[in-house]
């Protein structure tokens, strides 16, 4: 268990959450922020979470609210133990949950896992041009805009542009010094 101010998250237990999650990958109001090709068949979805990771390369949570209703998935994805820097991935799929910050806390909560307990030194991720809500999201947890890729997704019929976003531990450590241990390291 992982706990943020408000939510914790938890390791995917896929009996328990499949229906959930089959429910919101086939969400057209969720997936159109979201980067794969739906929908998804039940067994496909199955294949997804319940796919071997590597701990060490990939890591994918279910986000609990404080009375433990999962709301949604998460994970740090694409871990480079060499480089020390992480792919943050984040749907909330029960859409009555959105805008209500439970996805910063789980933004700043994931990003301190990665620099604090993974030792990581940047945090990266996309997100598309139509999402201004996940842009907000991640620019309160203290996310950059480091470039735009212009057209660079087909998405429902149309081409979109991705932002692409990231974080530097001492950023974070600056901006929210009550996640981190004092004097965490720069590099
Ligand atoms: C994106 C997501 C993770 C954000 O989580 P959340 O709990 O909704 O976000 P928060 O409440 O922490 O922050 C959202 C902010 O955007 C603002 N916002 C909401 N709609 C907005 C809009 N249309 N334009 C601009 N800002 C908007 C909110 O007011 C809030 O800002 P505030 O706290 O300053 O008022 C969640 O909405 C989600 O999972 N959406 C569906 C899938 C998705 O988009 N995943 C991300 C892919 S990159």
């Amino acid at each position: 268990m992982i706990r943020g101010e408000r939510i914790t998250l938890r390791p995917l237990d896929v009996d328990q959450d499949l229906e959930r999650a089959h429910c919101w990958v086939n969400d057209l109001e969720v997936t159109r922020f979201l980067g794969f090709e739906g929908p998804l068949t039940r067994h496909q979805e199955h294949e997804i979470l319940a796919r071997e990771r590597d701990p060490e390369q990939d890591i994918m949570l279910a986000i609990l609210t404080e009375d433990g209703t999962h709301i949604g998935n998460c994970g740090l994805h694409h871990i480079s133990r060499t480089s020390r820097k992480a792919e943050l991935g984040i749907m909330i799929g029960d859409k009555r949950y959105w805008s209500q910050g439970y996805g910063a806390d789980v933004v700043k909560t994931l990003c301190a896992f990665g620099f604090v307990r993974m030792n990581l030194q940047r945090i990266e991720l996309g997100v598309f041009g139509h999402n201004p809500r996940a842009q907000r999201c991640y620019t309160k947890c203290g996310f950059q805009v480091e470039g735009r890729f212009r057209r660079s997704i087909y998405k429902a019929g149309e081409y979109r542009d991705e932002i692409r976003m990231a974080i530097l531990r001492e950023e974070f450590a600056a901006q929210f010094p009550e996640r981190v241990p004092e004097g965490m390291s720069e590099t």
